[in-house]
């Protein structure tokens, strides 16, 4: 039985005293919640300390959206994973489209950065997708099939086994366009099969989260296939009510 996952990436929205908020709304509902689910919530890492504090011994744990590719030292504006780490958070989102695309990650650097979350003990969810054009032009297989051969095969099977992969296509994030169950589970599907070439029977274990416009009207369909583990939401993880009914979307 893979866990049930909920994540929330906030992105780049939320002051601080909104985040509080938001979580505060997060854990009053929480408590009529489907307790199988594990809810995530990734905030912006001014608020990152603050939520940690506010959620610790609750049943919502905390991610950041990203780490600094090196331990430390003269890097201007990063926030390195030990940092991360010792606030109490346990998650930290990598290779995000937005990522690979307005900050030019690469596998090369998401693979420092994987170096960077495990010698620290936070544990990734891994993004991986295809454009819209990758994915008409016939090549969807390849590119993902290529962003975990270059970054999750570099894992050891210990570290794998923590893991967590979120497929998002990019067409699908923030689009109002979401795949539709068939294709998620498809893709999801083929993911497993890609890293059983490597981690065999581990892969069977692996949560892999489907992301881009989840919302509570089309989780429980998503999330009825049998290689979707979850979601990883951006839009619908800013109001409280969406985030919790996208968790109930697995009864
Ligand atoms: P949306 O749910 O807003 O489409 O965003 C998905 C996403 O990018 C989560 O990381």
């Amino acid at each position: 039985m893979r866990k049930q996952i909920v994540a929330g990436n906030w992105k780049m929205n939320t002051t601080p005293e909104q985040g509080i908020e938001l979580v505060k709304e997060i854990m009053k509902n929480i408590g009529h919640a489907c307790t199988s689910v594990n809810y995530i919530v990734c905030p912006p890492y001014t608020h990152l300390s603050e939520v940690a504090k506010i959620t610790c011994g609750t049943a919502i744990q905390v991610g950041a959206q990203n780490c600094a590719e090196e331990a430390k030292g003269a890097y201007t504006g990063e926030v390195s994973a030990e940092m991360i780490a010792s606030l109490g958070v346990h998650y930290v989102i990598l290779g995000h489209s937005e990522r690979r695309q307005y900050y030019g990650e690469t596998s090369a650097t998401l693979n420092k950065r994987m170096r960077q979350a495990y010698a620290n003990g936070l544990v990734p969810i891994y993004c991986v997708g295809e454009t819209l054009e990758e994915r008409e032009s016939g090549k969807l297989w390849d590119v993902v099939k290529a962003q975990i051969e270059e970054v999750i095969f570099e894992l050891t099977a210990d570290e794998f086994r923590h893991a967590i992969i979120a497929y998002e296509p990019v067409w699908a994030i923030g689009t109002g366009k979401v795949a539709s169950a068939d294709q998620a589970q498809e893709m999801h599907a083929f993911i497993r099969k890609t890293l059983a070439v490597k981690f065999k029977d581990a892969a069977t274990q692996t949560p892999i989260l489907y992301g881009g416009s989840v919302k509570p009207d089309n989780a429980k369909e998503i999330f009825a296939k049998e290689d979707v583990d979850g979601g990883l939401i951006g839009g619908a993880s800013l109001k409280a009510e969406d985030f919790m009914g996208i968790g109930k979307g697995f009864n």
